[in-house]
């Protein structure tokens, strides 16, 4: 253990002194050859790494997924077989804020987790809303552009906000979500969370139905409200993650009941809209929750560096028996995560520890900056080969998927089954009379800075939700009902041409 305890530099070697610079006498200047001290700032000078563009401010933890239920029905993931217990790495985070943000703000919580299979790592990305505010990947980066810091002032703006969420009537199911109770969760442990997108599950037999991924706490919704936010992040900027650290550090392990929804490719042929589009639900009453197991945290990591900042989560990492599906923006995302991870932590991100799968892997890559492993040795580099060396396995192939249609520039909005605010009328509807108390307060103070149009766009589309939902809107943003009422009857574009600035 004494030996543990020694100073060394990076290459091994004792290090004589840590605290005073080695100077050309008492009062001199510091001499070149203090190499030890030149390493220390040069790799000082190197320790921060780009943070994620969204969701930059998280926590983790590691735990397992137990399967209790057969799905087999529908999936040949080992992963997802009765009786599966599979180690997992779960990160939480908020969207907008930076890596320095308070954990308790009005945001939506992404939620990323990485199965360690068999089979390989399968990583479900998703967030605690059912649905995103998009559907076009195009708009991502925009979104971001909106809701993070204005380029002149360098700060936040609710004003550029309301004007992009406004602009897009699909953002309108995800901007009742944000602004409702459930806008600012208790803790981590206290919501549900959602793979969001449509994904695809296969069986034995490769027949494919189409599927959703629900978690659903089993320690009850708990949420703040703005002003127990407020007190809060006065006094502790940290509070989700250090609930998180510390229930598990105590034995109180968190855990979410897994389920699936369930379309079938006929139904989803027949389905009254685009059962592709993230901005849409299924119904539980059409679609019901199937059980899957239980998913539970159970251990913190030791470095957070190495474990949870380095982590890399991407939609991209699927197994066998689970698929991708048609959802435009899923499609997106599929490219963007292991771009975004190759330039953040580096060509060989899936060696670092936390990322790297439980199972062989043999890919073909080599090189790179980082290579941590022997780089597969002296095995063949190239396929096809001679040496029969990692065959590709037409055994794990996805069902085909037909598709149809002209390749074009589509609007989701000239689908005339799209209906953006059927959603969010829905969820108003089933609402308690606090709930939608607390909804109108809380839009009415975030939207309180931003000027009068945009405002006006808010309150009709909340009109064409609900006709409730408009009016206490309208009251409470004190705008003109004959207004909103002659706006509502014209269709969107006609909405923002007459709500553009003058
Ligand atoms: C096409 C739209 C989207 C784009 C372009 C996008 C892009 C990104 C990027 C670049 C990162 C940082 C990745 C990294 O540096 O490791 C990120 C993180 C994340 N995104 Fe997205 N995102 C999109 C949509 C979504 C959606 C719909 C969800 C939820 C269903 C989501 C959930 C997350 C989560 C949870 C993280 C943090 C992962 C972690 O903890 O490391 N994103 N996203």
């Amino acid at each position: 253990m004494e030996e543990n305890k020694k100073l060394t530099n990076e290459a091994g070697a004792p290090v004589a002194e840590n605290e005073h610079s080695l100077t050309a006498g008492p009062r001199g200047p510091v001499a070149l050859q203090d190499v030890w001290l030149l390493e220390k700032l040069a790799h000082f000078d190197r320790e921060v790494i780009p943070e994620r563009r969204m969701h930059a401010k998280g926590w983790g933890a590691y735990g397992k997924l137990t399967v209790t239920q057969d799905i087999s029905q529908w999936t040949k993931a080992k992963v997802l077989q009765p009786g599966a217990e599979t180690e997992l790495f779960l990160r939480f985070s908020t969207v907008a804020g930076e890596r320095g943000a308070a954990d308790a703000e009005r945001d939506i919580r992404g939620v990323a987790v990485k199965f360690y299979t068999e089979e390989g790592n399968w990583d479900l990305v998703g967030n605690n809303t059912p649905t995103f505010f998009l559907r076009d990947v195009h708009n991502f980066p925009d979104l971001n552009r909106a809701v993070k810091r204005d380029p002149r002032t360098g700060m936040r703006s609710a004003q550029n906000n309301w004007d992009f969420w406004t602009l897009l009537p699909e953002t309108f199911h995800q901007t009742t979500v944000v602004m409702s109770d459930r806008g600012i969760p208790a803790s981590f442990r206290n919501m549900h969370f959602y793979g969001e997108h449509t994904f695809s599950l296969y069986n034995e037999d490769n027949q494919r139905v189409w599927c959703k991924f629900h978690f659903r706490t089993q320690q009850g919704i708990k949420n703040l409200t703005d002003e127990e936010a407020e007190m809060l992040i006065a006094k502790d900027r940290e509070s989700h993650g250090r609930d998180l650290y510390e229930a598990i550090e105590k034995g109180d392990y968190p855990r979410w009941t897994m389920y699936v929804q369930i379309m079938t490719e006929e139904q989803a042929k027949n389905h009254y809209e685009n059962p592709f589009d993230i901005t849409k639900i299924w119904r539980h009453s059409e679609y019901p929750l199937h059980e899957v197991g239980v998913l539970e945290l159970n251990r913190n990591p030791e470095n957070y560096f190495a474990e949870v900042e380095q982590a890399a989560f991407t939609p991209a990492h699927v197994v066998p028996g689970i698929g991708f599906s048609p959802d435009k923006f899923l499609q997106g995302r599929l490219f963007v995560y292991g771009d975004a991870q190759r330039y953040r932590l580096g060509v060989n991100y899936n060696q670092i520890p936390v990322n790297r799968a439980k199972c062989e892997v043999h890919d073909y890559h080599r090189d790179g900056f980082m290579r941590m492993d022997g780089n597969y040795g002296g095995a063949p580099a190239y396929s096809p080969n001679s040496m029969g060396e990692w065959a590709a396995q037409p055994d794990v192939m996805e069902p085909p998927l037909d598709l149809s249609g002209a390749l074009y520039a589509y609007d989701p909005q000239d689908d005339p089954t799209d209906d953006c605010f059927r959603a969010g009328g829905d969820l108003w509807r089933v609402m308690t009379e606090a709930q939608r108390a607390l909804l109108i307060e809380n839009t009415a103070r975030n939207i309180a800075p931003v000027t009068e149009n945009i405002k006006y766009r808010h309150a009709v589309h909340c009109c064409w939700a609900d006709e409730e939902y408009g009016r206490r809107m309208t009251e409470a943003l004190g705008l003109d009902p004959e207004k909103v009422k002659q706006l509502s009857k014209g269709d969107h574009k006609a909405l923002i041409k007459a709500t553009l600035p003058e």
